[in-house]
């Protein structure tokens, strides 16, 4: 049994995070909830139990913490990861402060759960829309190898947190917006994190960089638009990709269809693929609207989506805790 530490308690991800736990039945000694002095002193039901939430400080470090789930933003993460990992407490960052650090796994476990060790407590959860990507990209590099990815993403707003939620639902009541710099209610905004020099915006770097570190595969052609969307929870991404050899769909879509973590939905006839609301509480990826790119050699499309608090942050989270522990990642 472990003590299980959730930092950024009361936030989308915290919350979902011990929700998750709870679920998996991860097996928790003691359960500490931290967040910031506005949230100190509430308490949280968790398993009919009351838990206080405590102000994260220093104190933090005297604490009899196993594992620690860090989801309070890359400032928090920077300040208090570093040193409880060297305290030999593993810690699962959800920030993108260590994500690119060649020392640091970054870890989507059906894909490369195989780079996680004991010598490496400090491990980066990636990024919401690429982790539901490389769950679909990783089976066909395995078998075909990849030559080239382009994502166009579709995210919800629970990918900004609560106070996304907030700004969807002060557009419905006719509110101006607090978060987004142009209303997400009835809209639609090419604009996800701050944009860099090469005109790109830092969600769509995060998108190509950690997608080849996550396939081990530096040199692969990725590219990326990402667009919020005036959804509520669950990210789609549209992914066009290359293979480096010939293959068919059937033998794609055969592919999809035993990956773990994939769940195929893919019928047009029937008007069967994969929207948010199926995706929604869920751990899966769905994919759906799998077809061949008739414009490009090799080159097939995929309509993925996934649960971008679960299995794009929290979920993933718990599943790497239970890698650590030598339990077997549940779904
Ligand atoms: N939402 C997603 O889909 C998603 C996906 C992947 C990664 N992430 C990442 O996960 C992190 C949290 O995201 P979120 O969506 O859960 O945000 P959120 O809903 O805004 O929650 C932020 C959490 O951080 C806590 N916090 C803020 N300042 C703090 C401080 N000075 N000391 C201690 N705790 C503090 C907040 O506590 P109070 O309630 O007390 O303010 C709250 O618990 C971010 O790094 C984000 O980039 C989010």
């Amino acid at each position: 049994m472990y003590n299980v530490a959730v930092v950024g308690a009361t936030g989308a991800v915290g919350q979902k995070m011990i929700e998750v736990l709870t679920e998996y039945e991860f097996p928790i000694n003691e359960l500490m909830l931290y967040a910031s002095a506005r949230s100190a002193g509430k308490t949280v039901t968790v398993n009919g139990q009351d838990v206080v939430i405590r102000e994260l400080s220093d104190a933090i470090y005297a604490d009899p913490i196993d594992i620690a789930l860090f989801s309070a933003g890359g400032s928090i993460s920077e300040q208090y990861a570093p040193r409880l990992s060297e305290q030999g407490v593993i810690v699962i960052d959800n920030s993108s402060a260590f994500r690119m650090q060649a020392d640091i796994p970054l870890i989507v476990p059906e894909v490369n759960r195989v780079e996680l060790s004991p010598d490496k407590p400090l491990i980066a959860n990636p990024n919401c829309s690429t982790i539901q990507s490389v769950v679909a990209l990783a089976p066909l590099a395995e078998v075909y190898g990849l030559t080239r990815v382009a994502y166009t993403s579709y995210q919800a707003v629970s990918g900004s947190g609560q106070k996304g939620i907030e700004d969807l639902e002060r557009g419905a009541r006719g509110e101006e917006p607090q978060n987004y710099p142009y209303p997400i209610y009835d809209n639609v905004l090419p604009h996800i994190d701050v944009f860099l020099e090469n005109g790109y915006t830092k969600e769509e770097q995060k998108m190509i960089d950690e997608t080849r570190k996550i396939l081990n595969a530096p040199n692969l052609g990725v590219t990326a638009t990402c667009v919020r969307v005036p959804v509520r929870n669950s990210h789609a991404v549209s992914i066009t990709v290359t293979l480096d050899r010939e293959a068919t769909l059937a033998e794609v879509k055969a592919v999809l269809s035993d990956a773990p973590g994939v769940v195929l939905m893919d019928n047009p006839g029937e008007l069967v693929y994969p929207t948010p609301l199926d995706a929604n509480g869920t751990d899966d990826v769905y994919i759906g609207r799998v077809r061949v790119d008739e414009s490009q050699p090799n080159t097939f499309h995929l309509w993925c989506v996934a649960d971008n608090v679960r299995k794009g942050a929290a979920a993933n989270a718990v599943q790497i805790a239970q890698c650590m522990i030598g339990q077997t990642a549940t779904k």
